[in-house]
């Protein structure tokens, strides 16, 4: 202990609200173990962009060598990101995007590509014939533009679907008082795409309290392991599908270690995604169960060898004390 670190990396949270957040610092956590001379500070804006460039700008002057960001809205925390950049602070975009060019990487899933998966997996599922509700994500948010438009794009090869109403949930299930107006207003709706798991849990709720529970499937966007998480709800048949969104902590820190220590590494870092539904979710089910207990082993071994380290180091002192007598 009481050694400097070699590295600082400042992360800026857009909000810690969720699983899903929690899942990615868990995962930035778990790749900094093996870093110890790594520290990270993370400051959350929840959910707030103001909050967010003030904590930005502070990370900036407790100084950091690295700045991670996951911004709320593209637009206005564009700014302080971009007095990062400019002062030769290495930027990692995690998940989210600004709405500048200035970054050295961005790590995350593809959103585009998780709307346009989206469409194709709801076009099959409704054999090409339907009314669909989009429920979106916080409006300046990149996810969901990017979101909304892969769905868009995509959707237009099929003439025959059409989105009828969208309804903006703040990527937070308590927001969606104007899904019921919609669904009364649109009878012949027969799909909700949601931004996120969260929402689509709150989606088929208000489906179920219309009655509207077997002629509305939903599909959802995460695909998170836990109770109520977008696993157990395609599990359950909540939701018909969730597209897998990873969090990638790790990633993130493996990008900014490379960064650091200059080594090669790519701008665009994309996670792959993949549609979970009643036919892959056990398999997904079982990895995420085995990555658990491979998590719990690594755990176990770190803290043997800091006990044998511990023991190492008392031995040196009963050494060193036999030596000097
Ligand atoms: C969590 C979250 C996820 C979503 C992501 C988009 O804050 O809303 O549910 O996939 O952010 O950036």
């Amino acid at each position: 202990g009481g050694k400097q670190p070699t590295y600082r990396i400042g992360f800026s949270q857009c909000s810690m609200a969720g699983p899903w957040r929690e899942a990615m610092l868990a995962g930035m956590e778990r790749e900094l173990s093996f870093h110890p001379d790594v520290e990270l500070r993370m400051l959350d804006a929840h959910d707030n962009s103001q909050v967010q460039q003030q904590q930005i700008r502070e990370l900036l002057r407790g100084g950091i060598d690295l700045l991670i960001v996951s911004p709320y809205e593209a637009g206005p925390v564009t700014p302080a990101v971009e007095e990062a950049y400019r002062r030769g602070v290495p930027v990692i975009l995690l998940d989210r995007r600004t709405a500048s060019g200035q970054y050295t990487a961005y790590v995350g899933g593809d959103n585009l590509e998780v709307g346009q998966t989206a469409a194709r997996y709801a076009a099959r599922l409704l054999n090409h014939h339907g009314r669909i509700i989009e429920v979106l994500g916080t409006p300046g948010s990149s996810a969901t533009s990017e979101r909304h438009q892969g769905f868009a794009q995509t959707l237009t090869a099929y003439p025959d679907m059409r989105v009828v109403s969208q309804v903006t949930g703040d990527w937070t299930e308590k927001k969606l008082p104007e899904l019921a107006t919609a669904l009364k207003a649109h009878p012949e709706v027969s799909l909700i795409f949601a931004h996120n798991d969260g929402m689509g849990r709150g989606a088929a709720e208000i489906c179920r309290q219309l009655g509207l529970d077997k002629k509305v499937k939903i599909i959802g966007v995460d695909g998170l392991a836990g109770k109520n998480e977008g696993l157990d709800l395609v599990q359950r048949g909540v939701e018909t599908a969730s597209v897998l969104y990873s969090p990638g902590g790790e990633d993130a820190i493996r990008t900014a270690l490379s960064i650091l220590h200059k080594q090669p590494y790519k701008r665009e870092n994309m996670l792959g995604t993949i549609v979970i539904d009643s036919t892959n979710v056990r398999t997904m089910q079982q990895q995420t169960d085995k990555m658990i207990t491979q998590q719990e082993d690594i755990e176990r071994q770190q803290s043997l060898l800091q006990r044998l380290r511990a023991t190492y180091a008392s031995q040196q002192t009963v050494l060193y004390g036999l030596l000097v007598t």
